[in-house]
């Protein structure tokens, strides 16, 4: 089976050419340099980056794969959530495309492609807990099967990733800040007592990450000398950091504070689902050295599998759409011309068309 997967959601535009799940061509165009400034994504730049990039990128995935749109069985695109213009051009685009070439079409979860993503490297394990931290979603899951999910804890206010970038902007360091913050605070050991590990001391499995960032904000607009005094280049974030050792502390301790947070309701949430076989960490944060080193020790301490993509799978990509597209539509699950785009903040709804219920009953998935 070969199946296209598209990923538009954010800033990046991702394709990938997966056969019966094998990874076989990949492409990734970054709009990081484009929304640098900023401290954050443009919108209405975002898509039109998307859009003047897309078809140049599928040409060069045919091209470089030797295979042509006729041979696709199944075309995987990122529905929502995520920013509205953004997922519109990836999801025009796969409608075109299936309707030209007969292809089927599923919409895919963008927060379960990510959480799905380590099966591109390994074999999945369930019940699995998974721990999803992106720029946009920071959210505990019980993973009951590929195509059953349910959400047990999330973020009342910043995600993860958003606390990283903002906290990257208050220095001064260029968007996406997090794995600038990773560099720096490898150079020192965190300072467990200078930021506060935020929304412990209740009995949820939600997170809230705003204080910290606020606490991050007072310390830095106390001692201004932490911060560059213009933004610098993202090629000279290392040479230039590493020379305030302060700063170096100020992002080891914040990192610590974050993972180690990350890592205290985790271990909260595989106390109450004892049944769980392995721990599942995905989303771009995963790919921050203190949260992999910590959610390590957390599996190790419990017996459980850790399952985590590579640095490069754990930020967006369009080889978790298409593997998280062809799990689906192998356990029959496709869509119809009118699948829709879902914006940040909104349910991803299960409305998928069932394709060949005969390939594997079961019931509509949940999530
Ligand atoms: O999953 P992703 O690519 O996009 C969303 O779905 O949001 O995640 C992007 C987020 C950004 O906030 C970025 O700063 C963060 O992941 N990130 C990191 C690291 N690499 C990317 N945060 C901390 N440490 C990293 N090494
Ligand atoms: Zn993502």
């Amino acid at each position: 089976m070969l199946t296209l997967g598209i990923e538009t959601s954010c800033d990046e535009t991702g394709l990938a050419l997966m056969e019966d799940g094998r990874v076989v061509c990949s492409k990734l165009a970054s709009q990081e340099d484009l929304h640098a400034v900023f401290g954050g994504v443009v919108p209405e730049l975002a898509s039109r980056e998307h859009l003047r990039i897309l078809p140049g990128l599928f040409d060069d995935l045919l091209l470089e794969s030797g295979r042509t749109p006729g041979e696709l069985d199944a075309i995987a695109v990122a529905r929502g959530p995520g920013l509205l213009g953004s997922l519109l051009v990836g999801l025009g685009f796969a409608k075109g495309l299936a309707l030209s070439t007969g292809a089927g079409l599923i919409g895919v979860n963008h927060l379960w492609a990510h959480l799905l993503a380590p099966g591109l490297e390994q074999e999945l394990l369930f019940p699995a807990l998974g721990l999803l931290v992106s720029g946009g979603h920071t959210q505990l899951t019980l993973m009951h099967r590929p195509d059953s999910l349910e959400t047990v804890g999330r973020t009342l206010d910043d995600a993860a990733g958003e606390a990283f970038d903002k906290v990257a902007k208050l220095l001064n360091l260029p968007y996406p800040g997090g794995r600038h913050i990773d560099q720096l605070a490898k150079l020192s050991e965190p300072d467990t007592a200078l930021f506060p590990r935020p929304y412990l001391k209740n009995r949820t499995l939600d997170f809230s990450f705003s204080g910290l960032k606020t606490a991050v904000a007072t310390h830095v607009a106390a001692n201004p000398g932490l911060r560059f005094p213009s933004m610098v280049d993202k090629e000279r974030v290392l040479e230039e950091g590493a020379r305030n050792r302060e700063l170096c502390r100020v992002c080891s301790s914040f990192n610590w504070a974050v993972a180690s947070t990350l890592q205290i309701k985790t271990r909260r949430a595989l106390g109450r689902y004892p049944q769980v076989t392995a721990l599942i960490v995905a989303g771009g944060v995963a790919a921050n050295s203190m949260v992999r080193r910590l959610m390590a020790e957390l599996a190790a301490e419990a017996g459980l599998r850790l399952l985590i993509p590579s640095p490069g799978l754990c930020t967006d990509n369009g080889s978790m759409v298409a593997y998280c597209g062809e799990v689906m539509y192998q356990r029959g699950w496709s869509h119809d011309l009118g699948v829709d785009a879902v914006p940040r903040g909104r349910p991803v709804p299960m409305d998928f068309t069932p394709r060949r219920r005969a390939f594997q009953a079961g019931p509509q998935p949940s999530g």
